[in-house]
């Protein structure tokens, strides 16, 4: 019998006509909307391949009934949505899609950064609006850009490639991160500083690129938030758990900071009428850093290779959890 697998959305690029010339038999939910929690629970039982996106919580109840399942393969390099030990103890490769999508989420953190420090959002609603009648010298002042000083939290992939578009505009780069990186402080000039709160107090602009874990939700509270100077800017296409998100909305309303780019909430979406969104000081986008032609159809021919994988019993190419094969 044909291995079952559930596909939880359409995928871009041909991933899904080329998992469908494999002899599989194929559940595709179909439709921008991800599978309500009971659908996809009642479906998981069934599937020996599991290919999902970040939307998709697979965590022990989600496991817990679905006893034929080989492989999670999710689209997305972040895989907070997983309990990968309880995929582990099972005996379950999780894939993911490292490196591909690395440029494209720093072009993005680097683009709201851009749009957040120079009001690009609110400029445009202001034209839209038919409020512009002249030029005016003090309308719409944002703040500069070049020259200013970045703190990166996280030099992973994603932070080098920020750290790099950042030297174009003559920024002066400092880091925070887990591990030093002494090649990249002296090929791109940056500075590493050993304290977050030092970095933070330090920064212009403040951009993050950690994963999403127990260490790092709400790494960005109100202690945090009260050490950056009050003309900073926040930045996050990271995971919108990482910021304490009710202490940046205070932060926000109370000047105490002054702007805020978001590419990732939490909740995401926001919940209907979350005051954050009617602040004018942020910008909100909804969770797009990958989100180039290019980019996604690589990610989803990358989980196709690990889903397929996973259900011939061969290594996963991109494996979280390695330690499931020993
Ligand atoms: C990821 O891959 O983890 C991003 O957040 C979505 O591309």
């Amino acid at each position: 019998m044909a291995q079952k697998v559930l596909v939880t959305r359409p995928l871009p690029g041909d991933a899904l006509e080329r998992l469908r010339r494999e002899p599989l038999d194929v559940r595709l939910w179909e439709g921008e909307e991800p599978p309500p929690r009971a659908a996809f629970l009642a479906l998981l039982p069934e599937m020996e391949g599991l290919l999902c996106l970040l939307t998709e919580r697979v965590d022990e109840a989600a496991l817990a009934g679905g006893g034929a399942l080989r492989v999670v393969s999710t689209m997305a390099v972040g895989y907070d949505h997983i309990d990968v030990a309880a995929c582990t103890r099972r005996g379950i490769p999780v894939g993911n899609t490292p490196g591909v999508l690395t440029e494209t989420t720093a072009d993005l953190a680097f683009a709201l950064l851009l749009v957040t420090a120079r009001r690009i959002v609110e400029a445009a609603e202001y034209v839209k609006r038919g409020r512009w009648h002249t030029w005016s010298p003090a309308v719409l002042l944002g703040a500069d850009v070049h020259h200013a000083t970045l703190g990166i939290v996280g030099l992973g992939r994603i932070g080098l490639e920020v750290a790099k578009r950042a030297r174009g505009f003559d920024m002066k780069v400092l880091y925070h991160s887990r591990v030093r990186r002494l090649e990249a402080e002296a090929a791109l000039g940056l500075t590493f500083v050993a304290s977050l709160h030092d970095l933070l107090g330090a920064a212009d602009f403040v951009t993050l690129h950690v994963p999403l874990g127990p260490q790092t939700r709400h790494l960005i509270g109100p202690a945090e938030l009260k050490a950056m100077k009050p003309s900073a800017v926040l930045i996050n296409s990271s995971r919108g758990a990482v910021v304490d998100q009710q202490a940046l909305y205070e932060a926000l309303r109370t000047g105490a900071i002054a702007a805020a780019g978001l590419d990732v909430t939490d909740p995401e979406p926001p919940t209907a009428g979350d005051p954050l969104l009617a602040l004018h000081n942020v910008v909100v986008l909804p969770h797009i850093g990958s989100a180039s032609l290019q980019t996604r159809a690589k990610m989803a021919a990358m989980a196709v290779d690990n889903l397929l994988a996973g259900l011939r019993g061969e290594r996963l190419p991109h494996c979280v959890n390695p330690e499931v094969y020993r």
